[in-house]
């Protein structure tokens, strides 16, 4: 039986052109720097996204692009804004480091009085996923554990840490998703993603979560971004439309395969600026 059509909320989002995006370097298993990017074809993809969600409804605002900082499109990578309050990033690697400035910078300027410089390492919505009532929180190859006791201590929400374990799902946005935010029981994840441990507390919590397969997850369909309606998410990741359908939601597939040589897609490329 087919769940009844769900329901979506305005959302606001902060985004950044890949005018200089390339794969330089090589911090996760994605990025080869022997594999040529079509630039042109990465921004028009990119536009494509950003046209989408304004089609959608939703706001979108536009970080400026700098010429040194290549990974700049990844914005979910650069702060974590719930209830209006902004936890900033502290990167895993030197070479994004300068983004958590750029991303402080644009919070001070646009009128976001609450804006933490964080003591641990963290890499934002990379690693925290927030759910109606809580904060899932990825730890193991970027964000310190350390990150998950300063951000429930600033959001005064509790934070679930979860253990991810392989490298090509270095971060929690590339293994799970919330698909509705307005409940704290609507996820999608690849299991595998997640050591014994991890997948059992996960097991507790969404005893009902859409499971994904290791192939849709490769596909990077699980760094999805909803709006508690419409599912953005790679169009690669087949696997997952019609159990999307089948729950109510509205899948609407993307072609990002170009962001898709840094490692990241759909919501790597989205960071939600989540009002009080
Ligand atoms: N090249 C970037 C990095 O490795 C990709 C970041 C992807 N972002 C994400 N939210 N998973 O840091």
């Amino acid at each position: 039986m087919r769940t009844a059509r769900r329901s979506a909320r305005f959302r606001r989002y902060l985004m950044c052109p890949p005018t200089h995006f390339k794969v330089s370097y090589s911090i996760n298993p994605w990025m080869d720097p022997d594999k040529p990017v079509d630039l042109p074809l990465a921004l028009a993809q990119w536009e494509v996204l950003r046209d989408r969600y304004r089609a959608l409804g939703h706001t979108v605002e536009e970080l400026r692009p700098r010429p040194d900082l290549p990974d700049m499109v990844y914005t979910a990578n650069g702060a974590t804004v719930v209830d209006g309050r902004v936890l900033g990033a502290r990167f895993a690697f030197e070479e994004r480091r300068g983004e958590a400035a750029v991303h402080a910078a644009w919070f001070r300027e646009h009128g976001f009085t609450e804006v933490r410089e964080p003591e641990n390492v963290n890499e934002a919505e990379g690693d925290f996923a927030v759910t109606a009532s809580w904060l899932l929180a990825g730890r193991g190859f970027r964000s310190s554990p350390l990150s998950h006791g300063e951000a429930q201590e600033y959001f005064g929400r509790p934070v679930i840490g979860l253990d991810l374990v392989d490298p090509r799902f270095y971060h929690l946005d590339m293994a799970l998703c919330v698909l509705d935010d307005a409940t704290d029981s609507e996820v999608m994840y690849y299991p595998g993603a997640f050591s014994a441990g991890s997948r059992a507390v996960l097991a507790r919590l969404f005893p009902d979560a859409l499971i994904a397969s290791h192939a849709d997850a490769e596909a990077c369909g699980l760094n999805a971004v909803s709006d508690g309606r419409h599912v953005l998410l790679p169009q690669a990741a087949v696997g997952l439309f019609a159990p999307l359908r089948e729950r109510g939601y509205e899948p609407v597939g993307m072609d990002l395969t170009e962001l898709l040589k840094g490692g990241g897609s759909v919501k790597c490329c989205t960071q939600e600026l989540r009002a009080a």
